[in-house]
């Protein structure tokens, strides 16, 4: 494997005198930085939790999977839920409402090494919604509980769930929903500040997630926005939470983890990678991308993350194009040699803009 450092600008001196928030304790399981990576569909795979968590994410996540087809062994889901020992600690998702087969899809995803098994409680697309699960499960309080509780019998890893605000405004539940899994030996709640029928819109309400924290005695992980390395830091030493999760932010920008957990963890600022090493930042995860799918899949699923890399690129629109015929290595090659060649633009680099997603 091609391995490469990226060590990034020295940082600046601390903003703020070294106080260092209270380490994040699942369970029985304490992890090296509060700052943990969101599951994402389409994203969370080997690779990028691998990236993630060598930049020190105390926890990576792989994205949701069903629990039917868990329990139904088909290969290419449990492709999604093979953990590599040396990546972790590792959480699997799971979406489901049925306590028995959540049960079952979560020992399967111990066996197959995870460190911690999360139920989905706030998925809002209506494909999952109309079973009656992700977000939909979160608004039937008791039914969410007892699937929690099945499954912790079923483990003996910590089980977590990941919810929203509630389904709407008028239907505020995450502190009842809380405090209901917490009694059902829930081990942590990650909250994404917005409602089910808000989906991706408007502004993640801190404010309320910081409700839920007053709510229980099990850590609270909050979720929205999280792409300021300053008030990541600052809400975590307000005690406002005991945890974030970086989800969009490392979108095309994978560096943010460790601008994010180097910041929480010293006060110092991390620059902003300059452009040739976001290249070579990016041809490091496709080069992991290629190991774990193999080439022609690899250079298929790492096209959004070319792409994302050229973003505010000279000439980035020919790029683009290049991007969507991307087969072969050195196509690639010759993608980020060009972009290389080319440069920013005077606007700079600019994050991906995602509005749409499984939680
Ligand atoms: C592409 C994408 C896929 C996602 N997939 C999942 C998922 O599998 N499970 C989940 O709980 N949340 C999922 N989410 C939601 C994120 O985990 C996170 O809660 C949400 O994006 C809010 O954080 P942000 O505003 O910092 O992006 C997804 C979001 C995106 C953008």
């Amino acid at each position: 494997m091609t391995r490469m450092t990226i060590t990034g600008p020295a940082s600046s001196a601390p903003t703020s005198p070294l106080i260092t928030p209270a380490p994040l304790r699942i369970g029985r399981l304490e992890v090296d930085s509060p700052v943990l990576i969101a599951p994402m569909v389409g994203i969370t795979d080997d690779p990028f939790r691998r990236l993630a968590r060598e930049f020190g994410a105390g926890l990576v996540s792989a994205e949701m999977t069903a629990a039917e087809p868990v329990v139904r062994r088909i290969p290419r889901t449990l492709e999604l839920l093979t953990f590599d020992p040396a990546v972790r600690p590792a959480a699997a998702q799971l979406v489901g409402c049925d306590p028995a087969m959540m049960a079952e899809a979560a020992a399967i995803c111990v066996e197959r090494g995870a460190s911690v098994v999360d139920v989905n409680l706030g998925c809002p697309v209506p494909r999952v919604t109309t079973r009656g699960s992700g977000a939909a499960l979160a608004r039937d309080v008791s039914g969410a509980a007892r699937v929690i509780r099945a499954m912790v019998e079923a483990v003996d890893v910590p089980v977590t769930a990941k919810m929203r605000l509630g389904w709407d405004h008028s239907s505020i539940n995450a502190s009842e929903l809380a405090r209901a899994l917490e009694d059902s030996g829930c081990a942590m709640v990650t909250v994404h500040g917005r409602t089910r029928a808000q989906r991706y819109t408007g502004q993640a309400d801190w404010a309320e997630i910081a409700r839920v924290k007053q709510a229980v005695r099990i850590p609270v992980v909050g979720s929205g926005d999280v792409t300021d390395v300053h008030e990541i830091r600052r809400r975590l030493l307000s005690a406002e939470v005991d945890g974030v999760v970086v989800a969009r932010g490392a979108l095309g920008n994978l560096w943010f983890i460790r601008q994010a957990v180097h910041h929480v963890a010293t006060g110092e600022l991390l620059p902003d990678l300059g452009f040739a090493d976001r290249i070579e930042l990016t041809r490091r995860h496709l080069e992991l991308l290629i190991e774990h799918y193999g080439e022609s899949r690899a250079l298929v699923v790492g096209r959004k993350y070319v792409a994302w890399t050229i973003r505010g690129c000279n000439g980035a629109a020919k790029l683009r194009a290049m991007v969507q015929t991307l087969v072969t290595r050195a196509d690639l090659d010759a993608i980020l040699g060009q972009a290389l060649a080319a440069g920013l633009g005077s606007g700079g680099w600019f994050q991906p803009i995602f509005t749409s997603g499984e939680g």
